[in-house]
């Protein structure tokens, strides 16, 4: 008798996380990056969200994309000015419809808190913006993160390699700390960067990623996401370079647009 083939089945073998996950919370539906837009992601089903994160100028570290606070809060300003007491009375809700009107900013520690309840999959984005300092990111959310949720349900990714730096001298171990390199467009010496870094994932701008270079990324055994992505039909072709997941504001619109069993085993 044969032996069991001893590769695993890409249909039905555990995946480390889903095919979709809910950029900035459920943001299409809900103000980004808030404790409703998690709530609201996990209340269609998502069970992965990807959030951003950096501090306030008090060092508190807050869930929040921009620099400033103009684009989703009642107030304006940059975020580095505010202390927690003051990114407290900003309304972040109203901006985006008055169902979410009085929603407050979020601190990272709040976040988790929610996270852990809802029993979702966090990327946290460690979003270093001009002129910010990668290190004290590095400092105040990691261990925050790493002590709050199992290391299989936290990716950390990052567009500032600093950080990604800070973060891998703070947690050397691969399978205690998930690094994500996020790239628009991933460089030729991404690889390089990837085993430097101890990489598990590439996260990379959905529309200028190559076949070629999404082959590589699977071959050299990274996962490969992609944000941000609301047009699942443009995006199915795509799926047969061996994508693992897509980012999306809104991933309900994925649900009848994921890989198909014959496009997942011709990636092996
Ligand atoms: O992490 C993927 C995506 O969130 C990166 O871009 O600007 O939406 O944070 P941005
Ligand atoms: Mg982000």
């Amino acid at each position: 008798m044969q032996d069991a083939p001893s590769f695993e089945d890409p249909v039905t073998a555990p995946r480390p996380h889903p095919y979709t996950i809910a950029h900035r919370g459920l943001s299409a539906h809900a103000p980004e990056n808030t404790l409703a837009a998690v709530r609201a992601a996990q209340r269609i089903g998502c069970q992965w969200v990807e959030l951003d994160v950096q501090l306030l100028g008090d060092g508190t570290p807050v869930i929040w994309h921009d620099n400033g606070v103009r684009r989703c809060s009642n107030s304006r300003g940059k975020l580095i000015k505010l202390d927690l007491a003051k990114a407290k009375t900003l309304d972040v809700g109203s901006w985006f419809s008055d169902a979410f009107r009085g929603e407050r900013m979020a601190t990272l520690e709040e976040m988790l808190e929610l996270i852990g309840e809802l029993g979702l999959g966090l990327n946290l984005e460690l979003k270093v913006n001009r002129g910010r300092d990668a290190q004290a990111l590095v400092d105040a959310a990691l261990p925050m993160a790493l002590k709050a949720l199992p290391a299989k349900q936290l990716v950390v990714s990052s567009f500032n390699s600093q950080a990604l730096e800070a973060a891998r001298d703070l947690q050397p171990d691969v399978d205690l700390l998930r690094l994500g390199l996020l790239y628009e467009k991933p460089p030729r010496q991404w690889l390089t960067e990837a085993e430097r870094l101890k990489a598990y994932s590439l996260h990379v701008d959905w529309r200028r990623l190559k076949e070629k270079r999404a082959r590589e990324i699977k071959e050299a055994g990274y996962q490969l996401l992609c944000y941000t992505a609301n047009d699942p039909v443009a995006f199915a072709r795509l799926w047969p370079w061996g994508v693992d997941g897509v980012i999306s504001d809104d991933p309900s619109l994925f649900t009848y647009h994921l890989p198909m069993p014959s496009e997942m085993r011709a990636i092996r």
